[in-house]
């Protein structure tokens, strides 16, 4: 418990924070939960299911979802990818935790291993000891993609996954096309060299909170055991309604296999199915999105006061994360902030220390009133 969450714990020092000096006056960008309003269609879907009586509407259903909300979500997806998928290759879950956790208790044998690439969402070392798997760490550059280096040294005969995130929690940043070719292509190599197959698990909550129309590929666009978990939580803004979803390409080695695997991981993970009321909101809000531009509009405003108080941070292209460098230990650091009243969580907590993550999804004050106190503190390592 004691290495379980930095967020959680920065979260929680800020709530007495707040109760000694007024919520006003802490400025809390710890926690990435979003706060834009949903969209209008989610609104409009909402109204008419609460109205509708339709026998059943809120019983039990297959494992795997709706066929018509997965038939949107393959529907989208083939119009994007290169791949044509169906709505068998949809299994829907509680957000992408779920799809997370899902794919690796199906896929994972005891003491097999998953390599996740720094700086990392906290959560994924905790999901692979759920399911009995073993975490190795993979190294990343100055620009926080991967060290592919560090790529080929770690993967071996024990990899049974990857875990990638792009746009990436916490850094804000997205893999350019060619470092996913280069991951492939080292996982294709191993996958040749150990005669086995090597799943790319894809989380993507962040694709469409991307600024700069950079048009990630799909994963199985690029290798044939991608597979996609992803939300609607961050672009409807609706992470606590928990709908999400896996995606599996067309090519997937034993794909009839790996779909019954993923039923009954559903089900007997206790999800049974994902909630049905968010199914039918997102099939109805298919191509809808949260007002992200009000994120752009953030993360442009916040970057340039920080780079020019003299913050080194590499310029987020998507999420709302942006994960400056620390002149000291990051942990001493973010508590020099936290005495002006600043809450933001060290990099320590990503597998990347040196660094902290601020979460830059809150209102516009919060952001203008820190201001004076993110100055202060830099300003004293530049004398
Ligand atoms: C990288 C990443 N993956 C997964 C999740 C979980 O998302 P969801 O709320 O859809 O379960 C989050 C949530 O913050 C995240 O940042």
């Amino acid at each position: 418990m004691n290495e379980s969450s930095w967020i959680r714990k920065m979260f929680e020092e800020g709530i007495s924070l707040k109760e000694k000096y007024g919520h006003e006056n802490v400025y809390d960008f710890s926690l990435g939960n979003p706060i834009l309003d949903p969209p209008e269609e989610f609104f409009n879907s909402l109204k008419e299911i609460s109205e509708s009586k339709i026998k059943g509407i809120h019983g039990y259903m297959p494992n795997a979802g709706f066929k018509s909300t997965r038939s949107k979500i393959s529907q989208k997806i083939s119009n994007q990818s290169k791949s044509e998928l169906n709505p068998d290759d949809i299994l829907m879950t509680s957000g992408a935790a779920g799809a997370l956790n899902v794919i690796l208790h199906s896929i994972i044998n005891e003491g097999e291993e998953v390599i996740i690439f720094k700086p990392f969402f906290p959560e994924y070392k905790f999901y692979v000891d759920n399911h009995g798997g073993k975490s190795l760490f993979c190294d990343f550059k100055e620009d926080f993609t991967p060290s592919i280096d560090n790529l080929k040294s770690l993967i071996s005969s024990k990899t049974k996954a990857l875990i990638l995130n792009s746009p990436n929690n916490p850094t804000g940043v997205s893999y350019p096309e060619k470092i996913l070719i280069d991951i492939c292509q080292v996982v294709s190599e191993a996958e040749a060299k150990f005669n086995s197959d090597i799943f790319i698990i894809s989380d993507e909550p962040y694709r469409y909170l991307e600024y700069e129309d950079s048009n990630q590929p799909f994963i199985f666009d690029l290798h044939k055991n991608g597979i996609i978990a992803s939300s609607f939580s961050k672009d409807l803004s609706i992470a606590g309604e928990r709908i999400g979803f896996v995606a599996l390409g067309e090519k997937i080695k034993d794909k009839e296999l790996i779909i019954d695997a993923l039923n009954f991981s559903n089900r007997t993970l206790g999800f049974v199915n994902a909630p049905a009321l968010g199914q039918r909101l997102v099939e109805n809000s298919i191509n809808a999105l949260a007002d992200i531009n009000k994120y752009k509009t953030k993360r442009d405003y916040f970057y340039s006061e920080l780079i020019n108080f003299g913050y080194e941070i590499v310029m987020p292209t998507g999420g709302f994360y942006l994960f400056p460098k620390s002149p000291i230990n990051d942990i001493e650091f973010t508590n020099l902030l936290k005495k002006e009243k600043i809450l933001v969580v060290p990099g320590t907590g990503f597998g990347a220390p040196g660094y902290f993550r601020i979460s830059y999804s809150v209102d516009d004050s919060v952001i203008e009133n820190s201001l004076d106190g993110f100055k202060k503190v830099i300003k004293s390592f530049k004398t």
